[in-house]
């Protein structure tokens, strides 16, 4: 920073931007920008407009903050302390997974199957909750529905509590901190999860910004990276109602290994697999051979 004339909204995204772009990261000037409005409080809109308001020394010293963190790799949802999925704004921080885009993936399949289902109680599971993007987004959407949400990290659990109070859904959603199942004793209608699928050789593989940061027990999973979804099917006869349905988030090379299980635990009397917008496969969905369970 130079003494003297104060830097102007320009001369800090400028900056911020060519340090970002010579650090290799994706986004420089969208990054830059980003954190600015963040620190200011405004919309990137507004930034466009002053580019010659002067800063004041404390707004610049905490811009140069967050610049600095960014430049070690910390992811901006981080920074920002927020993300936004399934058009809600979440409270994230390293204690939670941020959420991605293909997850909407997995909510709009959910919801394909719900969407008949428009009264009467309607029991949602969502396994590994994370920040609650999907449990949360599903309340949100199925205003008949409760969904009780695990996870194994407290720390999650009450970001993911704050996310449903912040969303007006906490009144039709539980938290319940354990293993997988082990918090549960009852049966559901829709079994919902996004598990930890990294294979273990692949961690190091991943970008800085992932492994360095996000919670590495919300990513891990086995040498295959399907320990959880295979728990997760193991689970389904005592969890899941007949006539229910499972719905887990894949990486795209374990649709072969996800596809074997669901076809070994013989419960299922159908099971189809969903493409994200990139053309990969990220959602397996089946449902529970039915001899009782009605919608
Ligand atoms: C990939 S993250 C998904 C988070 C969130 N559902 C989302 O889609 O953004 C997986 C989550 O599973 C949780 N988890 C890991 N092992 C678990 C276990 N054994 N039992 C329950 N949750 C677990 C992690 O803490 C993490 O929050």
């Amino acid at each position: 920073m130079t003494e003297g004339k104060a830097l102007t909204i320009g001369d800090c995204v400028h900056r911020a931007a060519r340090d970002f772009d010579v650090q290799g990261l994706a986004s420089p000037r969208l990054d830059a920008e980003v954190l600015l409005a963040h620190i200011l409080k405004v919309d990137r809109l507004y930034l466009y407009r002053n580019p010659e308001e002067p800063l004041t020394q404390e707004v610049a010293s905490a811009f140069q903050s967050l610049t600095a963190r960014r430049l070690r790799g910390e992811p901006v949802a981080y920074l920002l302390n927020r993300k936004e999925f399934w058009s809600l704004i979440f409270e994230v921080n390293e204690q939670v997974l941020i959420p991605r885009p293909d997850t909407e993936c997995l909510v709009e399949e959910v919801l394909k199957v719900c969407s008949d289902a428009a009264t009467g109680d309607l029991r949602i599971l969502d396994l590994g909750t994370g920040s609650g993007a999907v449990g949360v987004a599903l309340a949100w959407e199925l205003r008949h529905a409760h969904v009780v949400a695990t996870d194994i990290s407290p720390g999650a659990l009450n970001v993911a509590r704050r996310n449903a109070g912040r969303h007006g859904v906490e009144q039709r959603m539980t938290f319940l901190a354990g293993d997988l199942f082990a918090p549960l004793s009852e049966k559901f209608d829709i079994i919902v999860s996004n598990p930890p699928y990294i294979r273990t050789t692949a961690f190091q593989a991943l970008p800085p910004g992932v492994r360095g940061y996000e919670p590495a027990a919300a990513l891990l999973a086995g040498p295959e990276g399907t320990v959880f979804h295979e728990r997760i099917i193991a689970g389904c006869p005592e969890y899941l109602n007949e006539g229910g349905w499972l719905f887990l988030e894949i990486g795209p090379e374990q649709r072969q290994g996800v596809e074997a299980l669901l076809a070994a635990a013989a419960i299922f009397e159908e099971s189809h697999f969903r493409r994200d917008y990139a053309g990969l496969d990220r959602v397996a969905a089946a449902k529970r051979k039915q001899s009782s369970w009605t919608r």
